[in-house]
């Protein structure tokens, strides 16, 4: 018999990661949908880094990004990723391994659209993670990109989103005296199965 109730109830991950997102919300001081996203280079060095988690759908999670960036090409290379969010203010975390794809139609039209002018703009003018000789010539390439595209810049070709399918998601909370809550969604097949496990903190 399960014994997984309160915060952990119910059978669909991505239901108690919302629910999770929506109590972080109310309580952290910023980002509550920061996420650290590790990949791994073709050496097999890992790497990390912060992003904003955008949006849980049905069976993935998504966020936006350069796709030319170390991290887009580190995905592209592996299709694989992994994540964590953890909220301090709620001392509980969950963690995402999964296969990764991009979003690069219209959904990440959509929310490039949403972002403000400059974050637009600015997308257009990082070629993010490529050396920068200095914080003028960043400033003259987004003064250039405004003049050249005007009030309403296209999204860019190497810039949206990408959507992570978990393979695994473990959700976590703090217990007493360490003696922490932890339980592991695996996936069993390419369709809708996962199998559900408590594991020893
Ligand atoms: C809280 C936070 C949120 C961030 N969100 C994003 C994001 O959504 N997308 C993004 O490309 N970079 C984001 N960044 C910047 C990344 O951490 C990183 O510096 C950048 O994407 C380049 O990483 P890379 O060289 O490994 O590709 C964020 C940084 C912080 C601290």
């Amino acid at each position: 018999m399960s014994d997984r109730t309160g915060i952990f109830a119910g059978d669909d991950p991505f239901e108690i990661a919302r629910r999770w997102l929506t109590e972080a919300e109310a309580s952290e001081v910023n980002d509550p949908n920061a996420i650290a996203l590790s990949t791994v280079d073709a050496g097999g060095m890992p790497n990390v880094r912060m992003v904003l988690l955008k949006e849980i759908e049905a069976d993935a999670f998504v966020f936006y990004t350069n796709y030319d960036s170390r991290k887009g090409q580190e995905i592209e290379a592996a299709g694989k990723a992994a994540f964590v969010l953890h909220w301090k203010s709620l001392h509980r975390q969950i963690r995402v391994r999964g296969l990764v794809s991009r979003e690069d139609g219209e959904k990440a039209d959509a929310y490039y659209a949403s972002r403000s002018l400059k974050s637009r703009l600015g997308a257009w003018a990082s070629q993010q993670s490529q050396p920068l000789g200095s914080r003028t010539e960043l400033m003259a390439e987004v003064a250039k990109t405004t003049a050249k595209l005007g009030p309403n810049p296209p999204r860019p070709p190497f810039w949206g989103g990408f959507r992570i399918r978990p393979t695994e998601i473990e959700f976590w909370a703090d217990g007493a005296f360490r003696l922490h809550d932890r339980f592991r969604w695996e996936r069993v097949d390419e369709k809708v199965s996962w199998k559900i496990s408590r594991l020893n903190p």
